[in-house]
């Protein structure tokens, strides 16, 4: 296991009674080249170094995912004061490509997590006032429901306990082992 994964996942543990510390900031670059960022929660890591999110075919980070796969996310454990940065690939996991995965993950939503992707197209116009109508099943995974795995690439972390402060880099060699460098934060 990566050095930095097993730094993740103590700081997972560290953190565990924050559920703000499930959430991290997504960043993704749009058609015009500019950078979007918006928050998400995280939903796990595969064995293969790849972050868990869930999300919805319709809205614009999938569709800046489809032209543009690179990603960058910033996640801040405030207990621990530690920031983890990743650069990453992102994957697009959709009804037709693995129904099985999305199954697993809508399964896993509580009813009010679902009716997030049942009450209409996500950045339309909502007439003022109107109450949002919850459409299809809480059984059946909405074909818009996706899923995104974001493979890390480069890690940047930064632990702020100590002073001096504590920065290190991790990459993948040639030969694509993990390779760690302190640097000077
Ligand atoms: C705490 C928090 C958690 C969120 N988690 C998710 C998430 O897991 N997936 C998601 O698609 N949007 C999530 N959102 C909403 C996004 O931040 C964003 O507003 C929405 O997905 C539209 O983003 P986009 O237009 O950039 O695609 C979350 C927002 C907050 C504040």
């Amino acid at each position: 296991m990566p050095q930095w994964r097993q730094g993740l996942t103590k700081s997972l543990h560290h953190t565990r009674s924050m559920p703000e510390s499930r959430y991290f900031q997504l960043a993704t670059v749009d058609d015009k080249g500019l950078p979007f960022c918006r928050t998400v929660v995280y939903r796990g890591l595969t064995e293969d170094n790849q972050l868990i999110i869930i999300s919805d075919t319709r809205s614009e980070k999938f569709k800046q995912l489809q032209d543009n796969g690179h990603a960058h996310v910033c996640w801040y454990f405030a207990k621990s004061r530690e920031q983890y940065r990743f650069g990453c690939k992102a994957t697009l996991v959709t009804w037709d490509n693995d129904s099985e995965l999305l199954a697993f993950h809508w399964r896993k939503l509580s009813d009010a997590g679902k009716k997030q992707f049942l009450w209409g197209e996500p950045g339309t116009p909502r007439n003022d006032g109107s109450a949002l109508h919850v459409e299809g099943s809480f059984e059946k995974v909405p074909p818009h429901f996706c899923v995104i795995l974001l493979t890390i690439e480069t890690v940047d972390y930064l632990s702020l306990r100590g002073n001096p402060q504590y920065r290190e880099w991790h990459q993948k060699d040639a030969m694509g082992n993990w390779i760690s460098q302190s640097v000077i934060p």
